[in-house]
């Protein structure tokens, strides 16, 4: 029977078991994550297993990257079927620290974002969200010392801002990106779709088909910006606020008018009820 994963809550427990991993010189990968696990996150403990020889978890909601119109109380929690499913996956450790135990009371220090942080996306509409990120992913970094570290590509410019901020601080770690999941009708899985009513739900996916067809229209050789107009007209109709639908440099998430400018990627994000969704597709 699998051994079910040591369960660290103190920064003493976390080292006793870290330790324990690093027997023999195993490599341990880290999946940072908040916990609500759906099959998206599962993906990247697999990924994590292939990429290392013990796979550590964190499940901790981050309070420094809501704002506080935000929904930071009622994020999904559901520690006991996470536990559950990383225990399905033989894992070898949760991180589950309480916030205090993270943020100590006279805690003063938060980690500034540039570049990727400051593409003109996601910061735009949250400027609070980077620097928060960065903070409680620069000490997870710190607290576990992975030697790897595997995120999702749905929040893209997240992905951007960890790597380089690994990178920056000489963290030592490498940051690895793992595809995308999604439902089949090509909703992005997101522990925040449980807040979709039925209707939103099946509009949704609208997301999806619009990346795709603005892909489809770019590879073909249209013009970007008549491309981009039509998917942000079919989001729209599809009931949705609309942040942004942008073409933008894969890597230096510069804006991009041409496939020359490439590698290009789709970036969207849009709001439908309560729910605000992001994804992202290569073109
Ligand atoms: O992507 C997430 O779930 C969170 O932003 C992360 C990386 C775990 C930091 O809290």
């Amino acid at each position: 029977m699998a051994r079910s994963p040591v369960v660290a809550r103190t920064l003493p427990a976390l080292r006793r078991a870290l330790t324990e991993l690093r027997e023999g010189g195993a490599r341990v990968a880290l999946v940072p994550t908040m916990g609500a696990l759906h099959d998206g996150h599962l993906s990247l403990v697999r990924l994590a297993k292939r990429r290392a020889d013990k796979v550590a978890v964190s499940v901790f909601v981050n309070p420094t990257q809501f704002a506080p119109n935000e929904d930071f109380a009622s994020y999904p929690r559901t520690w006991k079927a996470d536990a559950g499913k990383l225990a399905a996956e033989e894992v070898d450790l949760i991180w589950n620290p309480d916030v205090k135990v993270m943020y100590p009371d006279g805690f003063a220090t938060r980690i500034t974002t540039e570049g990727p942080a400051l593409a003109g996306l996601e910061d735009r509409f949250r400027p609070h969200f980077f620097g928060g990120v960065a903070t409680v992913v620069g000490k997870l970094f710190l607290q576990c010392r992975p030697d790897v570290a595997v995120f999702g590509s749905k929040d893209f410019q997240q992905l951007r801002v960890v790597t380089r901020m690994a990178a920056d601080l000489d963290l030592g770690v490498k940051v690895i990106g793992a595809p995308t999941v999604r439902e089949r009708d090509g909703l992005a899985m997101s522990s925040r779709n449980v807040y979709l009513s039925a209707e939103e739900r099946s509009a949704a996916p609208t997301l999806y088909r619009a990346m795709k067809h603005t892909a489809k229209l770019m590879r073909a050789g249209k013009s970007f910006e008549p491309s981009l107009a039509a998917a942000t007209k079919m989001i729209r109709e599809a009931g949705f606020t609309l942040d942004y639908f942008e073409a933008r440099h894969a890597e230096t998430l510069e804006p991009v008018r041409s496939l020359k400018g490439g590698p290009v990627r789709l970036l969207v994000a849009a709001r439908i009820g309560k729910t605000r969704l992001i994804d992202n597709m290569a073109v």
